[in-house]
């Protein structure tokens, strides 16, 4: 208890000496762990790198709103699409693991169906377009979000389970006419930034397969990092949607918070401010398709109307941050902090835009608004808390024993949330109550700094994929996404270059909440000047130099 009395004290009068000493003990116990288990993670480099094959189909490098402008104009046939994509994941899936179920079949079916359709309809490519925008398209989506018949275990290996009917977003995208292939991998029930899980095992990242995909949405970014997704439903609580999409080169969108429905996914809560941290969105390799897919899912005319604004670049303000401000995460490295200088240098010489660095005095706080706020979502459903069946709760501690004698079905990760959650229920209710405060007061900063014509450019994360489990030592440092989710603010991750090691860089556009479209589009001139996704059998001869 006594901690967040120190704790109290920093909200109160800045920097207490005793939130230093705790910030200390915290940054040098991860450290201390870092230089006990990090050469040992670290080891896993002295295998040999393998890489995705090239692309050879040359449809893979077609965006969604192309091909589905083909399609409608029947230049090109929905089968050949399908089976294009579907080759394309028994290709890759050895190498990468990403893929829980798929029903190929079906999809295949589903799509002759269509060519069908379109031999015999009278309806006109307007009218099609409109009514059925993703006609014909392929849609790749994690497995913690509900389609029908589906496995939806989550990664839960002693409780799998099938989803009954379909979650909301998956309905639009079918109605919509876009075609479901398979159900991808995360880590179990979603808690955790590295995906493995006990029923599928490790993704690995298809720029370099001895590395995390990140995580939770780690199945769906490796697929689309090899061209063999094209456009993927995806949810994020912490940075699921932006980290592994970053770590694999792709872009990841987290929408304003209710502008897409979060029904149908697991794990889900009771707790009433959940669809304000929590979000489902998406992730493509191409920006354009952003606005396509995001309409589709949209569930209110505000949203749709948001997500397709038009905006002039020269119209935007531009802030940028090269650290998220905490004094308990590390700096960003010198390759990620590059790629925020170059486009801030490329805005200020194409645009003449001045690019200003961001004052915001309580993100220094933003580690512990995000710990602390995140970890007091209530009602969430884990094993330790089955919502849908309370009997069948198990005990934190009795698991943990079994996890210590290596009986425990579940993985460390899921163990941690459930401990570290029991921990931070004991904060005081008035201890909380400070840190919502300071969360108002960060958001009118940000409300006043960016107002609805202006852009953040931070950070995605402070380095390009690390090992498995070097997600172990660097909790800290994935505040520089979890901060957003507290502050319910939409945010595009965007791919820009690569490193030394061919692994993929980027950064995040921020935005206050119902400015999607101001971060759509700056994701989309990034995409256009710096080249946006690039299979991974490329990265070698693009990578960034400074
Ligand atoms: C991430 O941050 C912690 C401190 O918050 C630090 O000890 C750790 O080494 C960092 N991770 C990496 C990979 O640098
Ligand atoms: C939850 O929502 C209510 C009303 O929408 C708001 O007053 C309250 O501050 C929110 N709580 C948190 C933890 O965000």
């Amino acid at each position: 208890m006594k901690l967040f009395n120190v704790l109290h004290g920093d909200l109160c009068f800045d920097y207490s000496v005793g939130v230093a000493i705790i910030r200390t003990l915290i940054k040098g116990s991860l450290f201390c762990l870092y230089c006990l288990l990090g050469p040992l993670f670290k080891l896993r480099g002295l295998k040999k790198k393998r890489l995705c094959p090239p692309i050879d189909n040359q449809i893979l490098f077609k965006p969604a709103t192309e091909i589905a402008r083909r399609i409608r104009r029947r230049e090109i046939g929905c089968e050949e699409v399908i089976i294009a994509y579907v080759k394309r994941c028994k290709e890759v899936n050895p190498l990468i693991n990403a893929i829980v179920e798929d029903r190929f079949e079906a999809a295949v079916r589903e799509a002759r169906d269509i060519d069908d359709f379109l031999k015999s309809t009278t309806m006109n490519e307007a009218k099609i377009a409109s009514e059925k925008p993703l006609l014909g398209l392929p849609v790749t989506i994690k497995e913690s979000i509900a389609v029908q018949g589906m496995s939806y275990s989550v990664g839960v290996k002693d409780t799998p389970s099938r989803a009954t009917c379909d979650a909301n977003v998956v309905a639009k995208i079918r109605e919509a006419g876009g075609i479901p292939l398979l159900v991808s991998n995360t880590p179990e029930l979603c808690l955790w930034w590295d995906t493995f899980n006990k029923v599928t095992g490790a993704t690995r990242n298809p720029y370099d397969t001895r590395r995390t995909a990140g995580g939770s949405s780690g199945g769906e970014a490796a697929l689309l990092g090899t061209g063999a997704s094209l456009l993927s439903l995806v949810s994020d609580i912490a940075g699921s949607a932006r980290l592994p999409a970053m770590f694999c080169g792709v872009f990841g969108h987290k929408p304003t918070p209710n502008w897409v429905s979060v029904e149908g996914h697991k794990p889900g809560a009771y707790d009433k401010n959940w669809s304000s941290f929590f979000a489902i969105g998406s992730m493509v390799r191409y920006a354009s398709d952003l606005p396509l897919l995001l309409t589709v899912i949209a569930q209110t005319d505000e949203a749709r109307i948001g997500f397709n604004k038009k905006v002039c670049l020269e119209d935007i303000k531009f802030f940028y941050m090269d650290h998220c401000g905490s004094s308990a995460t590390n700096s960003v490295n010198n390759d990620m902090k590059g790629v925020i200088y170059k486009l801030k240098r490329y805005l200020e010489t194409t645009y003449s835009i001045k690019v200003q660095k961001a004052n915001l005095e309580d993100m220094k706080l933003s580690l512990e608004l995000s710990a602390f706020i995140l970890l007091r979502i209530q009602d969430i459903y884990t094993m330790f808390n089955r919502l849908d069946d309370p009997k069948k709760s198990k005990s934190v501690l009795m698991e943990t024993l079994k996890y210590l004698f290596f009986m425990s079905s579940h993985t460390f990760p899921a163990i941690c949330y459930g401990i570290i959650n029991n921990i931070i229920k004991q904060l005081p209710v008035s201890e909380y109550n400070k840190l919502l405060e300071t969360r108002m007061r960060l958001k009118k900063q940000f409300e006043e700094l960016l107002g609805d014509n202006g852009v953040l450019i931070f950070p995605s994360f402070i380095s390009s994929a690390h090992y498995p489990h070097e997600g172990l030592y660097n909790v800290c440092n994935y505040t520089y996404m979890m901060i957003f989710n507290v502050l319910g603010f939409p945010v595009t991750q965007c791919p820009l270059g690569f490193d030394k090691n061919q692994l993929p860089l980027g950064l995040q556009i921020v935005a206050n909440p119902g400015c999607d479209y101001l971060t759509i589009a700056v994701a989309q001139e990034i995409e256009r000047t710096f080249g946006g996704w690039r299979e991974p059998s490329e990265s070698k001869r693009l990578t960034y130099t400074t």
